[in-house]
């Protein structure tokens, strides 16, 4: 067993794309205060120019967009083919977007051309960021704007904290490179202001931003944890931690991360505290 797991662990073309697309209604349940606060950051004015990275079915890319008017433009990139599909398909008639299939690391942009580089969870699963960054920074104006939202460390999020804690004496923990490409590969503020500096941003802003998250939710209480356990199971490191388990500890660890959520305040959802990064920062 390695002392430390660096094997990737999301294939968004493949698997967690597609876990993502039958888990998307949840997910943005789960997102939505945190895309709020982010586009209220971005501070998107009519006319602009936009990217959207790693957009996903396309969440934020249509509230951006409807706040530049007929000459402005979101072009959302991201790496599922079968989340640009779902993209494409929901995109109002009329609304000034498109939606490419790529890495946003390596896609051809046009350089100098887009007023805001933006993003909901998207922009922490580049192998190298400070190169990534850098190649989409050319891609603004001079003096354009980024503004993002990405997860501060896993043990400041109880939507992993709360479950891998609970399966701690029922799988062994393999211990996780906490800066590998992942959700909270930018957990630590110092790192991640280096990672923007090196690639040549300046200004660069990054605010704590913490919610309480409605993970799960049911008619009953008992419906919404097990909505919560059901979700855990789906997406997220629990998911990728039991994957290859046997039936019976998958039980065992169904029973307490069961217990663990139903600790957590609610009556018809599941409340537990999220902790992000709204990132800001000038070309
Ligand atoms: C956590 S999901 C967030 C999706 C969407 N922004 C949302 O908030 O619903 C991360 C997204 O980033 C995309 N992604 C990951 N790496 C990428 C890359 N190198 N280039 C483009 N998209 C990428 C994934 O396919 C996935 O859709």
């Amino acid at each position: 067993m390695p002392d430390v797991d660096t094997a990737p662990t999301h294939d968004w073309n493949g698997d967690s794309g597609t876990r993502w697309a039958a888990n998307l209604a949840r997910l943005d349940v789960m997102l939505e205060e945190f895309g709020k606060a982010a586009i209220a950051a971005a501070n998107a004015r009519p006319g602009e120019q936009i990217l959207d990275i790693g957009c996903g079915s396309g969440t934020s890319t249509f509230p951006l967009a409807e706040r530049l008017g007929p000459d402005g433009y979101v072009l959302g990139v991201d790496i599922s083919e079968q989340l640009v599909e779902i993209a494409r398909a929901a995109a109002p008639a009329g609304a000034p977007v498109e939606f490419r299939c790529a890495d946003a690391a390596s896609a051809p942009l046009p350089a100098g051309s887009f007023d805001l580089l933006f993003s909901r969870f998207g922009v922490m699963f580049f192998d190298d960021p400070v190169a990534a960054f850098t190649h989409m920074r050319r891609a603004l104006k001079p003096g354009g704007r980024l503004a993002f939202v990405c997860w501060r460390g896993a043990q400041e999020n109880d939507w992993v904290r709360l479950p891998m804690a609970a399966i701690r004496d029922i799988v062994e923990p393999i211990p996780a490179d906490p800066t590998a490409p992942g959700p909270f590969a930018f957990g630590d503020r110092q790192r991640l202001a280096d990672i923007l500096a090196a690639a040549g941003f300046t200004a660069i802003d990054i605010a704590p931003f913490d919610t309480s998250i409605s993970y799960g939710r049911g008619a009953t209480r008992e419906k919404a944890v097990d909505d919560a356990l059901d979700m855990a199971f789906q997406v997220g490191p629990l998911a990728r931690a039991l994957a290859d388990q046997p039936d019976d500890v998958r039980e065992k660890a169904a029973i307490a991360v069961r217990a663990a959520f139903a600790k957590r305040p609610g009556e018809t959802s599941v409340l537990i505290d999220g902790a992000a990064w709204i990132v800001t920062a000038r070309n």
